[in-house]
């Protein structure tokens, strides 16, 4: 009988513990500090088989078409450069302030496909401060950005400033 109570109390200590870590204040909650190892290597191992799952039915359309790509730029101009930088600009406040901290198109767009950036851009990250655009866009908007994000590896700043100076009338509705 001795036993049981010994396992019990253990139990009732178990459960206690993260209800008091909880309750201390002694996470630190600050944008300022990294994650630890394993808190970052779980909620990217979360994220990134939840994109893959959800994005595994959504076909890409054709996105080599000089129209659709100046179209995506448009967008990308008004929503995503305060964030992410573009070929020349650097993130503003926010996105320096950010945590975690906005990538790199550039950089991503050569390592996830079409169909997945598609599904971040329409319903965003929880947790990181990646708005889900899905509420105020088309889907053909979204794929439009998809298009323009492609051609962001290879963009030079030159590149970049012309597509600027050929759709400054053009906005975001
Ligand atoms: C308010 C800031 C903010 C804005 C605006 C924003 N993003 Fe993000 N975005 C983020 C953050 C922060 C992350 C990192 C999420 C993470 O680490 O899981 C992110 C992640 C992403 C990713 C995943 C990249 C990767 O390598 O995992 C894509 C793709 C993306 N954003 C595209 C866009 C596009 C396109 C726009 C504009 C339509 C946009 N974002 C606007 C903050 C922003």
């Amino acid at each position: 009988m001795k036993r049981y109570w010994k396992i019990f109390l253990a139990l009732i200590i178990i459960c206690a513990l993260p209800i008091l870590f909880l309750y201390s204040g002694i996470y630190n909650i600050s944008a300022m500090e990294p994650h630890n190892k394993l808190t970052f290597w779980i909620i990217n191992t979360l994220k990134d088989n939840s994109i893959e799952h959800r994005a595994k039915n959504i076909k890409a359309p054709n996105l080599i078409d000089s129209s659709l790509i100046k179209l995506g730029f448009v967008h990308y101009r008004e929503m995503c450069v305060g964030c992410h930088g573009a070929p020349g600009i650097s993130r503003d406040e926010i996105g320096q302030g950010l945590y975690p901290e906005p990538p790199d198109l550039a950089k991503s767009v050569k390592e996830i496909p079409p169909p997945q950036l598609f599904w971040i851009i329409k319903n965003g990250i929880k947790m990181t401060g990646m708005p889900a655009f899905g509420r105020t866009h088309s889907d053909d908007r979204i794929w439009a950005i998809v298009a323009f994000m492609k051609q962001l590896p290879s963009m030079t700043k030159e590149q970049y400033e012309t597509l600027n100076n050929s759709t400054k009338n053009q906005d975001d509705e």
